[in-house]
């Protein structure tokens, strides 16, 4: 709680987590890890306990995020963060919106506890704790992939790795599924070009204004009209258009940035196709033209949780939970690059209820009112616990 708490206070954004990892490598160094890495993909930390030397085990991955969001926090909590940055060139608050701060601690906690079991442990636990998790600046990767392109994995590739989110679901609560848990994520631009003139005669110039609108109408029809629904889902979404300067004035260009979120690649394959082909038809009957962009800032892949991974350590999650756990039927559309690891080594991504005892409904992750409860925490860390044991005493019996 004290952790998760001063993490909570001081919350970074993206790369920039220095006092952040700075903490998380001081506390792996005082549990007494065997071989701390730090500076990796920026701001990474990688730590290493190895078990029992006299049993070749396996080699097991355990990742936390460390980052915030530049969201206002209005939580009212004592140690509500007071942190302010200029993103995008507004003043705007850091907070803890993700409960990565929950994440951290709860793997700080697994370290100590390893940490302390060693003699009785087998194998080796890798325990990674990235930055920039949400969602990376553009031209750049976010923090799984940089880390990855560091050579994480490359002087020890882990045999599994696991991951978890806290949730503003139901206390202690743990849930996963095999297959599809999380969406891909990529964004589009589209730039629409007229021709600027006087907002009193139209007919003079060509309004990307209007254009605009009716791409950003159409763009709808992908996903209710083109996609079949009954195979896989995805989702659409303009979440940026801007243009003009002056109310009596049609401007020369109108810009726009959606998100695609699928959970198979041959939908955003095409997504990708139906988004070009209205935007530069829809474009050109209004006189107009449209470049189109797509990965903007990169993108996460979908994260798919290894199908014998999944039903065979359900029983660690519930165990851990005392069974309070469940197989989610469907997946979410948000996204996670946890899927970057999960697609080098077989991965399992579960999730964690943090509401206060009795609560069913309570603020999303990234709203600035997203409370973490501290005493859902212990089900984070006995879940990676029972993970860890149970997975490297399958491979001894297999041994
Ligand atoms: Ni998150």
């Amino acid at each position: 709680t004290e952790w998760r708490r001063d993490f909570h206070e001081n919350p970074e954004l993206l790369f920039e987590v220095h006092r952040t990892a700075g903490i998380v490598a001081d506390k792996l160094k005082e549990f007494g890890v065997d071989e701390i890495v730090t500076g990796m993909g920026r701001t990474g930390v990688v730590g290493v306990i190895n078990g029992k030397t006299d049993t070749k085990g396996r080699v097991i991955g355990l990742r936390a995020d460390m980052d915030a969001l530049p969201v206002q926090e209005k939580t009212g909590v004592p140690f509500a963060s007071t942190v302010t940055t200029l993103w995008e060139g507004v003043e705007t608050g850091v907070m803890h919106a993700c409960g990565h701060d929950a994440h951290m601690a709860i793997l700080l906690g697994v370290a100590r506890v390893l940490s302390d079991l060693r003699a009785e442990m087998p194998g080796t636990v890798m325990f990674i704790f990235q930055p920039a998790e949400e969602g990376a600046p553009e031209g750049e990767e976010g923090g799984a992939e940089l880390m990855l392109k560091e050579g994480l994995f490359e002087a020890e590739k882990p045999d599994a790795i696991f991951g978890m989110h806290v949730s503003n679901s139901k206390h202690g609560q743990l849930w996963t599924k095999p297959g599809p848990i999380m969406a891909s994520a990529e964004a589009f631009r589209i730039i629409v070009e007229g021709k600027q003139t006087h907002g009193s005669r139209p007919w003079n110039g060509v309004d990307p204004i209007i254009a605009a609108s009716d791409i950003a109408t159409t763009l709808q029809t992908i996903v209710s009209r083109r996609l079949n629904l009954l195979d896989s889902q995805a989702v659409v979404t303009v979440g940026i258009m801007k243009a003009g300067t002056r109310n009596n004035i049609i401007p020369s260009s109108a810009f726009m940035e959606g998100t695609i979120r699928t959970f198979q690649d041959s939908y955003a394959d095409q997504i990708r196709d139906e988004i070009k082909l209205i935007a530069e038809n829809v474009a050109a009957a209004h006189h107009a033209t449209a470049t189109v962009e797509f990965k903007v800032y990169g993108g996460y892949p979908v994260t798919f949780n290894d199908e014998q991974l999944a039903n065979k350590y359900s029983s660690s999650l519930s165990r851990a939970a005392d069974g309070n756990y469940y197989e989610a039927k469907v997946p979410r559309t948000g996204a996670e690059d946890f899927s970057f690891f999960a697609q080098q080594v077989p991965g399992l991504f579960f999730f964690l209820g943090v509401n206060s005892p009795g609560i069913d409904e309570s603020p999303t992750n990234h709203s600035p009112y997203f409370y973490v409860d501290d005493s859902a925490l212990t089900n984070g860390v006995k879940a990676f616990i029972n993970l860890v044991e149970d997975f490297s005493s399958d491979y001894n019996d297999e041994a």
